[in-house]
Formats: C-alpha cells, sequence, structure tokens
C-alpha cells in the first residue's frame, strides 16, 4: 500500500470518527496500523473510537502507546486518564491526569475526574474523610458537594467490585443520613448475602429518585432493550391478549412495544414518580401504586400476559412472586420476564441486585405449574466497563387438568 493511499484511509477514519460512523472509523485506523503499527495519530484515533464505543478496556493499550509518543500531546493524556478512570484503574488514572494537570487543556471536567480519581484510589489505604479531603484539595474552588462525590463513588466502587473502600463510603453516608433507605440497604448488602429480597422502602425511594433520569440513562448509555426483546419473543406466538399486567411497570417501555395486541393494559409498581411518567407516556388503562405481590395475590382480574422487565432483579427468591403471578394468570396464559443470569440457584450481587441461574428459574417455575416455552441469554445492560449477562424467558401456566 502506498504512502497516499494510506494517507487517505487514515483521512477517511478520522471523517468517519468526526461523523459518528464509530465502525468504520475503527476499520480504517486498524488498517493503517496494519501497515505502520506505531503510528501515533492512528493509535489515538483507534483508542478514542474505541472509548466512543464504550469499549473502555479495548481502548487503553492504544491510548498507551499514543501517550508514550516521545512529544505526545496532553490530550493523548487527558483521553489515556479518563479511559483508566472508566475501567476502574483509579490510581494509575490519577497520575495520568497529574502529569498533565498544568498543560494547557487541563478544564474542569477533567480536574473533577481526576480528584474522584485520587480519591477512590485513596480509599484502598486511608478512611473517608482522609480520602474526600484529598478530593477537595484537588479538586479546588470547582469541587462538587461531597455527598454527591460519596454516593456515585459508592455505586462506582461497587460495580468494579472494590468493596471494602465502597464500604467505606458507605459508613460515611450512612453516619450523614441514618434514615436513607437507600444507603442502608446497599451497605447491608455488603456484609448479609442472605438477605432474599430488597425491602419495598428501597426500592420505592430508589426509583422515586431515578425516575427522571431512567429512560436518558438506561436507553442511551446503558443499552437497555430488554421491554423490547420480551415483546419480540412473545410475539413469536402470534397471539392477542384480553388483559395484559406490566408488573414493575416503571416509566412504561414494555407499553409501547406490546399495546397494539392487547386489549387492555395495566401497570403496576412500587414507585408513584416512576408510575407518574408511565402516565406521561401513556396507553395504560389503569397505573396501580403497589407492591407487585401483593397485587397479584389480591386482585379479582386475570391476566392472559404479564410481563416483568428488570424487576426479578430486587427479588432473591422467586417462589412468592411466580406463585402469585401463577395463581393471576389465566389457563394458557404467558408469564415473560427477564433475570440477570447467574450460574445456578440464586445470589444477591454487590450491586444489591439478584442474579438467577437457569436452574432456579425451571425449577422454581416448574413448582408452581409454569412451564419454559422460551429461553434467550443476552446482555441486560453495562455496568462498569462490561455487559450484564441476562436471561429473558416466556413461561405458560399450565393448564389444570
Ligand atoms: C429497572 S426498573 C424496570 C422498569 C420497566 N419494567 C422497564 O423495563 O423499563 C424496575 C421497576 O420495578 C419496580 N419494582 C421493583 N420491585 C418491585 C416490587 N416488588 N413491586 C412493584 N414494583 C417493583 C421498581 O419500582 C422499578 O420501577
Amino acid at each position: 500500500m502506498d504512502a497516499d493511499h494510506l494517507q487517505r484511509i487514515f483521512d477517511e477514519a478520522v471523517q468517519a470518527h468526526g461523523e459518528g460512523r464509530l465502525d468504520e472509523a475503527e476499520a480504517g485506523f486498524r488498517a493503517v496500523l496494519e501497515v505502520l503499527p506505531h503510528e501515533g495519530e492512528a493509535l489515538f484515533g483507534l483508542g478514542l473510537t474505541l472509548m466512543g464505543l464504550r469499549r473502555f478496556s479495548e481502548a487503553i493499550p492504544p491510548l498507551k502507546a499514543a501517550a508514550a509518543e516521545p512529544g505526545a500531546e496532553p490530550v493523548r493524556f487527558l483521553c489515556l486518564a479518563q479511559g483508566l478512570y472508566m475501567t476502574g484503574a483509579f490510581a494509575e488514572a490519577a497520575e495520568t491526569f497529574a502529569a498533565v494537570a498544568h498543560q494547557d487543556g487541563f478544564n474542569d471536567g477533567a480536574r473533577l475526574t481526576w480528584a474522584r480519581s485520587a480519591a477512590y484510589a485513596a480509599l484502598d489505604d486511608t478512611d473517608a474523610d482522609s480520602a474526600l479531603a484529598l478530593y477537595g484539595q484537588i479538586a479546588g474552588p470547582v469541587a462538587e458537594d461531597l455527598d454527591t462525590v460519596a454516593r456515585e463513588g459508592f455505586s462506582t466502587l461497587v460495580a468494579f467490585e472494590r468493596l471494602a473502600a465502597a464500604r467505606k463510603l458507605g459508613q460515611w453516608l450512612e453516619a450523614r443520613a441514618p434514615d436513607d433507605a437507600i444507603r442502608a440497604h446497599e451497605l447491608r448488602v455488603l456484609t448479609d448475602p442472605q438477605i432474599d429480597r430488597a425491602p419495598p422502602a428501597y426500592v420505592e425511594a430508589l426509583f422515586d429518585a431515578f425516575a427522571e433520569r431512567f429512560d436518558h440513562q438506561l436507553l442511551d448509555n446503558l443499552e437497555y432493550q430488554t421491554p423490547t426483546l420480551l415483546a419480540e419473543m412473545i410475539g413469536v406466538a402470534d397471539r392477542r391478549f384480553t388483559h395484559m399486567l406490566d408488573l414493575g411497570c416503571g416509566t412504561g417501555l414494555a407499553g409501547p412495544p406490546l399495546r397494539a395486541r392487547v386489549a387492555r393494559l395495566t401497570g403496576v409498581d412500587l414507585s408513584t414518580a416512576m408510575l407518574a411518567k408511565a402516565a406521561e407516556r401513556g396507553g395504560y388503562d389503569a397505573l396501580v401504586h403497589a407492591e407487585a405481590v401483593a397485587f397479584l395475590r389480591e386482585t379479582p382480574d386475570r391476566f392472559d400476559l404479564i410481563v416483568a422487565a428488570d424487576v426479578f432483579s430486587y427479588l432473591g427468591d422467586l417462589g412468592d412472586i411466580l406463585a402469585a403471578a401463577a395463581g393471576a394468570l389465566s389457563d394458557d396464559g404467558l408469564l415473560a420476564f427477564s433475570v440477570e443470569q447467574g450460574e445456578t440457584w440464586w445470589r444477591l450481587l454487590p450491586s444489591a441486585r439478584y442474579a438467577h441461574g437457569d436452574d432456579y428459574v425451571r425449577a422454581a417455575g416448574a413448582g408452581v405449574g409454569l412451564e419454559v416455552i422460551q429461553h434467550r441469554q443476552t446482555p441486560l445492560r453495562r455496568q462498569a466497563d462490561a455487559a450484564i449477562p441476562g436471561g429473558l424467558y416466556v413461561l405458560r401456566k399450565i393448564r389444570a387438568a
């Protein structure tokens, strides 16, 4: 390949990156690197492109190589530092930010991520007060409120399974707000793996606080598609339904893809703020503020379709909810739901959600007269720099003999 041709591939890759055609940009930069494996601009372009594709771990080697070039510009260090932060390498991220902190282009955003990286890294060796004091020193006049830093730091450290460090922030937060149901439960989860379900007060507080950002965060940042995927699986049955229950309906993402197939649609949720969002979205005939198991046990209605998208992650032992769902289904009715797919049985995760094994789902369903008619394994959404493995299920209520 001659130099002009290579330059053209490089220029096209840069343009593709600028226009958001990231797959094409990746292919272009890789083509250049095949011929010139140490070309700094192409390494940097590839690293940036992989960051844009949220493949942070893969972005680190090319970004490191690009920053290691003699005379590399500060922007290469800044991108590398950001990538290290996104992969949970907080100490290395802090060192990399520090190396270019006095150079042009070091903005407030970089300073705040540097401060967070340094504080999270410090928690390995020091207490929460000292780590947060370090945060304040580095962030200086642009420092965020420490409660926010500690709250987001707790979730970030849990996501990267840095549990001892997370516990220190959790205890700091609990001491400042002992009545906070969210903090209390998330901290308890790190010490007691036997808890068999998330307390309703926790779920309600968590989603009331999350409702405003839920759709943007799940759809735009976390690549969440469970409601649509479950709707596709249900669609295979090519059936129309008389009454569908959207259990844990949240903001109502499962309503639209199924609405055309159902005559009546009811949503139930513990969070009033999530229900208000579902009401805004529209399409529901009724929205009910209730706990799922209690609702299923008490409702006089019979449903021929119950959908629970990303709801069973808040329950470990599924015995009660499956029995109650079987009771509220009509004969041949379908129950479609997702789980975070674990290896076996059920397990409380540091994220305060539960993972369920395929063996457990099948055994718990069979125990209450629900047979698995479809099962698909697929990533559920992103967490830290990985995707959460998921299991999507459709179960059918076996007709009484
Ligand atoms: C992750 S959101 C998913 C919302 C929606 N199904 C979707 O897929 O977009 C989980 C929802 O389930 C609700 N939820 C969790 N446990 C519940 C329970 N035991 N009873 C009623 N709602 C529950 C939460 O309030 C929250 O709105």
